[in-house]
């Protein structure tokens, strides 16, 4: 039995990526999904999710719907980072009967939570809305997970600002209020990491040599992050961001951890920010999470490629050396 996990996110292509990888390899047990708005509207990230887990053969995994509005009661806006379908153009190409479950996102992970016996490992890809709403009904809620690990923040850049990234940008309180819920553990996995691990020209071309499902999907669908990577920033790279969360529960040494204290700024021109104290400078030596200050790149590679192309782990192991 592999590490049971639930995913909280709002697919768009790299949540769809960590979904895949999460169903791909033994060590993980993917229970459900829960959706939120944040790379399109919540009516299209939950159709995105659904779309996701029947393009892996597992209809059987419930997703459930969770927030259109932020924990402000606001709607937050959404990014076009991934196309206007959140996957890159593609998502008409993968059709699907699935539908959502009864039960929203919020009550079931506050259900989850009391049934978790403290094994369940919760993923955060997107914004932390549902999240932090559950915790606002359950206080004990972050007690009962094993962890919390969660795609957001940066101690040094920013996407929507020169210092905020989007989930923690499109509800800055829902990330300031789960960052400070009390977890046993909370990994923040922010963008000074997974920046890094862009996806290049060279691994989309052997992906197209692939040429199965899932490495046509992972090829179109990254085209669009690509080109507007290439407009705003001129590096023809595509986003990979929170795939990187279910590669580091698979194996833990691709990533540096420091012990930190973080919070996230709620307004102003920081708005989103997520302020990282490593050196204990106004937390006075707290530490609330554990941040991630690097990551091993070509390992990276090699554990995603390997895993979800399995028939191709010679030819990957060699490129990669
Ligand atoms: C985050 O924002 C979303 O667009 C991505 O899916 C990722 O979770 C990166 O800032
Ligand atoms: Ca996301």
């Amino acid at each position: 039995m592999g590490i049971p996990i639930i995913i909280d996110c709002d697919p768009g292509v790299d949540d769809a990526l960590a979904i895949i990888l999460a169903l791909s390899h033994p060590k993980v047990d993917l229970k459900a999904v829960c959706t939120v708005t944040g790379n399109g509207s919540l009516e299209n990230t939950t159709k995105n999710g659904l779309k996701i887990l029947s393009l892996c053969g597992r209809e059987d995994i419930p997703l459930y719907k969770g927030s259109a509005r932020g924990l402000d009661d606001k709607e937050p806006d959404t990014v076009p980072a991934f196309g206007d379908d959140g996957l890159g153009g593609y998502a008409h190409t993968v059709q699907t009967e699935k539908k959502p479950e009864k039960e929203g996102a919020v009550e079931f992970l506050v259900r989850a939570a009391n049934e978790s016996n403290g094994e369940v490992t919760l993923f955060a890809t997107g914004p932390c809305t549902n999240v932090a709403k559950a915790i606002r009904i359950d206080k004990e809620l972050p007690k009962k997970f094993k962890r919390l690990i969660v795609m957001g923040g940066a101690k040094y850049t920013g996407n929507m600002s020169p210092v905020a990234e989007y989930n923690f940008w499109a509800d800055p309180l829902a990330a300031k209020e789960v960052l400070n819920a009390g977890f046993h553990e909370i990994v923040m996995i922010g963008l000074d990491v997974t920046n890094k691990i862009a996806l290049g020209a060279d691994i989309r071309e052997i992906l197209r040599i692939f040429d199965t499902d899932i490495s046509r999907f992972i090829y179109h669908a990254t085209r669009e992050g690509l080109i507007e990577n290439w407009e705003t920033r001129q590096k023809p790279v595509a986003p990979m961001h929170d795939v990187l969360t279910v590669a580091y529960l698979i194996d833990e040494s691709i990533l540096t951890l420091k012990r930190a204290n973080i919070d996230v700024v709620t307004e102003g021109i920081a708005k989103g920010q997520s302020v990282v104290d490593i050196k204990g400078h106004w937390s006075g030596g707290k530490c609330n999470a554990l941040y991630a200050a690097d990551v091993d790149v070509n390992q990276f590679y090699k554990l995603f490629l390997t895993t979800i192309f399995k028939e191709h782990e010679d030819e990957i192991t060699k490129y990669l050396m």
